[in-house]
């Protein structure tokens, strides 16, 4: 494909410095339909990064599209106060009815502002109003968010920085697999909760993800999450499963850690909740914790109703036959694991690692700049696709779960081109 350098001098010379995804993709960008996103001059690139994985449905979902058109043209609530509204009742009774019902799930939902960090900083305030204690337990790579609170449990050392003052009461222990693959689980963290000599303050909580995403796909074992619920409920510690990234079907059932079979005390929600793009986000948590007073948490954007129009749209139409989403999704993530697999092979000495669950891969380059220049060559060829890592050294497919088998074959040919062209 041939790109005409943009004009982007509005945003280089009107937008802070601190943008970022565009500077990647340098493209001003007009429409988007499905897995397509097109530029102004009409440039079609194929997306493997589903905004952030808050698109997991797709650009401009047609049934989601329409709910929300007819929402807006009978005048629906479009303002976002925690007011009751019929769009946050048919949300609430379709996530009741088709996910935490037939999953046995006694949550109670919190909505507890728009973003997934809105969700992380009441699911930490909760655990430490329950426990009384202020201490959080995070992982190795773990990301939570931008604010402070979640800030002071994610590792990437250039995010920590940026917050400017100490972060405190979080404490981070190896993710699975961090050590040397021998080194028996949980043992340092079992020490240190064991030893009145550590100087481990008794954690409130653990925050997990059961696939680090900005992490660098990093995927704990079902034994591992399984090894980490028992231990939260022997030492008294609350588990809080961040499936901002992971959930809503990217790993195959609608929650990430439905697979462990392990019920977290608390799970955030986020991203592709909404299905259309739409901020909106969720923090669940088992009714025994609902000890919050009434405005305790509070914000001006807590119920966002178009949000909520699109997201039980959602729900109704991929999710009241769950089985059938996740076997699409996990037939589409073979067809990505296979692709991978080959790579690797012909590029064993530049490749290092391929992993993922579910329709979230990453390919790990042994030269950490390849994987950004890969991405940029792919950006040429006309896909979207990101890096992730502590030193953005992986390669990080993110496509929409409703991607077609033949627009995944197109783009996992662009990125073996790009490899190829690359390295
Ligand atoms: C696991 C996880 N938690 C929290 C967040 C923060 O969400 P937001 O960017 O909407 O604040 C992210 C964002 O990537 C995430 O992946």
């Amino acid at each position: 494909m041939t790109i005409t350098q943009p004009d982007l001098s509005v945003f280089e010379t009107l937008e802070s410095e601190v943008r970022s995804y565009c500077r990647g993709w340098p493209a001003v960008f007009d429409r988007a339909q499905g897995s397509h996103m097109y530029d102004e001059d009409g440039h079609a690139y194929l997306d493997f990064f589903a905004g952030a994985g808050s698109l997991n449905y797709g650009h401009n979902n047609a049934v989601l599209k329409r709910a929300l058109i007819d929402y807006l043209e009978r005048d629906g609530v479009t303002h976002g106060l925690d007011m009751s509204t019929t769009a946050k009742r048919a949300f609430l009774e379709s996530f009741q009815n088709i996910i935490l019902r037939p999953r046995d799930l006694p949550y109670k939902v919190m909505f507890p502002g728009p973003t997934g960090t809105n969700a992380v900083e009441s699911a930490l305030k909760l655990a430490r109003k329950v426990k009384g204690r202020e201490a959080i337990v995070s992982f190795t790579n773990a990301f939570h968010g931008m604010s402070l609170g979640s800030l002071a449990v994610t590792g990437n050392a250039f995010k920590r920085a940026g917050a400017g003052i100490p972060l405190v009461h979080g404490t981070p222990m190896p993710f699975d697999n961090y050590l040397d693959g021998k080194t028996p689980d949980f043992l340092w963290f079992e020490r240190l909760l064991g030893d009145q000599g550590s100087g481990l303050n008794t954690p409130a909580a653990v925050i997990v993800e059961t696939v680090q995403g900005e992490g660098g796909i990093n995927v704990a074992r079902v034994e591992w999450l399984r090894r980490l619920a028992e231990l939260c409920k022997r030492r008294d510690m609350l588990l809080i499963v961040d499936d901002i990234q992971m959930g809503c079907g990217r790993t195959g059932a609608f929650f990430s850690f439905e697979e462990a079979g392990i019920v977290p005390d608390i799970v955030t929600v986020s991203k592709s909740i909404s299905g259309y793009g739409l901020p909106m986000s969720l923090c669940l948590f088992k009714p025994e914790l609902d000890i919050w007073e009434p405005g305790e948490h509070n914000g001006t954007f807590r119920g966002n109703n178009p949000a909520f129009v699109t997201a039980a749209a959602a729900l109704e139409t991929y999710w009241t036959d769950g089985a059938a989403m996740e076997k699409q999704t996990l037939s589409r993530g073979q067809q990505i694991e296979e692709t991978l697999a080959a790579l690797r092979e012909e590029h064993s000495d530049e490749i290092k690692q391929y992993r993922g669950r579910g329709m979230v891969w990453g390919a790990e380059f042994r030269d950490k700049s390849k994987a950004s220049a890969v991405a940029k060559r792919a950006f040429e060829l006309g896909l979207l696709i990101e890096t992730s890592g502590p030193e953005s050294e992986v390669v990080k497919l993110l496509p929409a779960l409703t991607i077609t088998p033949e627009e995944l074959d197109e783009g996992l040919r662009i990125l073996a081109r790009a490899v190829r062209e690359t390295i």
